[in-house]
């Protein structure tokens, strides 16, 4: 099985990476080391850069016990004029489960067609992150009844055109929970395709609604030319005196990095989440990974 496009996930899946993801973290202090990957070997490419995603499964993967191999491109044969295709059957004859992330939107297509391994979107150019949509649905639902509530209002803040995980995150709750879902957003990084008059604000005023608050940076390196206009944009940077208006039990999430859209004199507020979202991102993806080894232990039992 991969993990190429939320859409291709059904309810029954995301269930199960919910518990066995809850499993592992209600597990964590007991740092007992677990053999389920043992004998596999991720590879992690990365085209792009990345801190969380490619650490996180990294530790995912030795937690279980497994390998990890770390594709650097700057250092690869791509400097001799290798294609990516030819690159990713070279990785995949080394591994198991290939992680990649690539600034192509349409790349990750043309891999299951090429490559006989399991693999992981982590990230594709603008268009989707689905582990990371896994990661902050499993954050909601530790903090928020998300099950069992009439309905989830959330907000998401920054540059939604081009955030990569609220597109995949926007699916999931739509899919899958009777949510409220409204958008405040920089100049010109409006998305035509989710937004619309009757769910797009233009200030926090009604902050005090929502029970999810999203906020992303401005995706600087999508833009040919980031006028100074974007880049200087404060009305919708979240400080102390914006977080004190969120209502009781409501909670603040950022997929980071940050640039300035979130003033560091509110991590330590009980609201902000986005520390426990990179820990939960360890444990989701334990539990990815953990799928993905019992289809192929099932599919070759020798
Ligand atoms: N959230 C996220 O994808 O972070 P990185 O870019 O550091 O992997």
């Amino acid at each position: 099985m991969n993990i190429i496009h939320i859409q291709e996930l059904d309810f029954e899946y995301i269930a199960s990476i919910m518990n066995k993801a809850c499993e592992f973290k209600n597990n964590s202090t007991k740092k007992q080391p677990y053999n389920i990957a043992n004998g596999y070997t991720l590879a992690n490419v990365f085209f792009e850069p990345s801190t969380r995603t490619s650490l996180s499964f990294e530790v995912a993967m030795k937690n279980l016990g497994g390998h990890v191999i770390t594709f650097h491109n700057d250092a690869s044969s791509t400097k001799k004029g290798e294609s990516i295709l030819d690159t990713l059957k070279t990785i995949s004859v080394y591994s198991d489960i290939i992680v990649l992330r690539h600034h192509d939107c349409d790349l990750i297509d043309q891999i299951p067609d090429i490559i006989n391994k399991p693999i992981i979107n982590a990230g594709n150019g603008s268009s989707e992150h689905p582990t990371q949509a896994l990661l902050d649905l499993f954050t909601i639902s530790q903090h928020i009844d998300i099950y069992s509530m009439r309905q989830l209002s959330i907000l998401f803040v920054g540059d939604i055109k081009h955030s990569r995980t609220i597109h995949s995150l926007v699916y999931l709750l739509n899919s899958f929970f009777n949510s409220d879902i409204q958008y405040y957003c920089y100049p010109f990084c409006c998305d035509d395709n989710l937004m619309n008059n009757n769910n797009t604000v233009s200030s926090f005023d009604n902050i005090h609604n929502f029970d999810v608050v999203y906020s992303t940076r401005l995706q600087n390196e999508r833009f040919d030319n980031l006028s100074h206009d974007i880049k200087t944009q404060s009305n919708l940077l979240i400080n102390q005196s914006v977080v004190d208006k969120m209502k009781p039990g409501s909670i603040l999430m950022h997929p980071l990095p940050r640039n300035h859209e979130i003033d560091p004199e509110v991590d330590n507020d009980p609201k902000c989440v986005y520390f426990s979202q990179i820990e939960n991102g360890i444990y989701v993806r334990m539990a990815i990974i953990h799928s993905m080894i019992e289809q192929c232990s099932a599919k070759c039992p020798f």
